[in-house]
């Protein structure tokens, strides 16, 4: 199965912001940095930021 987009401007899966999240990013901006995603729109900021406060609580 293909994994679902987050990011559809920059093709970032929710699966590569939950990897660099276990990596030690903590910051929606870290994760921008690492995954480039939001770099386009920024209408998928909010998910952003919903995904890392998820992981963050799981990791
Ligand atoms: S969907 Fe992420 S910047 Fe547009």
């Amino acid at each position: 199965m293909r994994p679902k987009m987050v990011c559809i401007c920059c093709h970032v899966s929710r699966e590569k912001i939950e990897e660099v999240i276990y990596e030690g990013a903590c910051s929606f901006e870290e994760i921008q940095q690492k995954t480039e995603c939001s770099m386009g729109c920024g209408t998928c900021r909010e998910q952003v930021e919903q995904i890392m406060e998820e992981t963050l609580k799981k990791k």
